[in-house]
């Protein structure tokens, strides 16, 4: 079946958008995707009709209860696993990994080791070198191969040992694109005793994460980036999120998920998280009517995601090919797709991404300049303060809208 992307765009709104008598072009799906309707709606409906706090015993409060645990539930699905109780909401993925790290850190001690990577956002790295520092924790960089962006892996298994406590590493690169092979690198963390930390904030909307298949202890993602609105999720495995020491309020539930949720949460982002998971699984049910289950409706929306954004990949860097003054950093074989998301960073000998940014913003096209918080990749490429010019794609894209983007490139640069 070919993608059904004119029905997909009728669900966002913002597609829609004017400028100077054209339709706007966002390309800056990396740094948060537009919104369907219905997840709007979701959130509207939550706070005109069910608005309460928790577990209070009359019927608005219950109401409210039970829209929160269809959120666990939802979030379960899209990530893999059977138990809701392993499903943590919180501010965004940058205050749970604090969160965990300051709670997992209290088991380390001085000559214990940690591993994070080169090719990650700094919020998977920051977070776990500050609470190593306070810990008297060694820490490691698995390094990155600049010709294609990709994890050193023989350094990377060089660098495991017994000491090593944890490995945090991200699925996809939210700079260049890079899938990363994290099934084997948390098999291999796994034979040294080392708890796994995956950063999935720019995998989730591209494809299907499965934390059972995964058999990682803890992974993050962000509602904002997968067409929900601004919260972080994070699966924990039960074992560990019951027994590890986190800071929390003494009224506080100690069951799981409230042990990990301080404060009052965002019910409303919930409930919008949960839609945006119902959104897929509804693709996914027009795609293929043999998909009953919100589970395998799923499977069928991010397979079918999976392959027209290849399409999409295939034809922007066969027209980008032309623009030989545009470097490009990341892997660029059509042979190697599997290996990397439709994102992709460029730069210029003359002109900086800023510029360039600022030059496609004006007509419309939305593309991001600087260094994403890849702070660790920039600087090992010597990219810093410039960063790159980065260009990302998600399904509600057109091969349309990337003419007028390589169109309007090769316009910028001739300038
Ligand atoms: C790969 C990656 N990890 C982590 C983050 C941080 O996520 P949050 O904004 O939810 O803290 C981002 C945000 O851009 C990201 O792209």
């Amino acid at each position: 079946m070919t993608f059904p992307i004119e029905s997909v765009r009728e669900h966002f709104p913002a597609l829609q958008r004017q400028l100077n008598g054209r339709t706007v072009c966002h390309f800056d799906g990396p740094a948060g995707s537009q919104v369907p309707q219905m997840v709007a709606c979701s959130m509207s409906d939550y706070l005109l009709n069910t608005n309460s706090n928790r577990s209070a015993p009359f019927v608005v409060s219950q109401e409210s209860d039970e829209r929160v645990e269809a959120g666990h539930s939802a979030l379960a699905d899209f990530l893999g696993t059977t138990d809701t109780g392993e499903i943590v909401f919180g501010q965004n993925m940058t205050s749970l990994t604090f969160t965990l790290s300051r709670a997992i850190s209290q088991t380390w001690q001085p000559g214990d080791e940690i591993i994070v990577s080169q090719l990650d956002h700094d919020a998977n790295v920051s977070p776990w070198v500050q609470a190593a520092k306070d810990a008297g924790v060694t820490v490691h960089h698995i390094p990155v191969n600049l010709e294609d962006c990709t994890l050193d892996q023989t350094a990377y298994r060089d660098l495991l040992s017994e000491r090593t406590k944890l490995v945090a590493v991200g699925y996809a690169s939210n700079a260049t694109g890079t899938v990363n092979p994290v099934k084997k690198m948390i098999a291999a963390a796994r034979e040294v005793g080392a708890i796994t930390f995956i950063d999935a904030v720019h995998m989730a909307p591209h494809r299907r994460i499965n934390v059972t298949d995964l058999d990682c202890d803890f992974l993050c993602c962000s509602a904002y980036k997968f067409f929900g609105p601004h919260i972080g999720i994070m699966f924990g495995k039960r074992r560990l999120l019951e027994s590890l020491p986190v800071y929390k309020l003494r009224p506080s539930p100690n069951s799981l998920p409230g042990r990990w949720m301080s404060g009052t949460q965002s019910h409303e982002s919930t409930c919008g998280a949960a839609a945006a998971v119902d959104y897929l699984a509804n693709l996914g049910k027009t795609i293929s009517s043999e998909a009953t289950d919100r589970t395998s409706q799923l499977d069928v929306a991010m397979q079918a995601i999976s392959e027209y954004e290849t399409e999409l990949s295939e034809h922007f860097l066969e027209r980008m090919t032309k623009i030989d003054s545009l470097k490009l950093w990341g892997i660029n074989d059509p042979n190697r797709w599997g290996e990397r998301v439709p994102t992709f960073s460029f730069t210029h000998d003359s002109i900086s991404p800023q510029e360039i940014a600022t030059q496609l913003g004006e007509r419309g096209l939305f593309a991001w300049p600087g260094n994403h918080y890849a702070l660790p990749f920039t600087e090992a490429a010597g990219l810093e303060p410039e960063g790159t010019l980065r260009v990302g794609f998600l399904h509600y894209n057109t091969v349309e809208e990337i003419d007028r983007l390589v169109d309007s490139l090769q316009d910028v640069l001739q300038q």
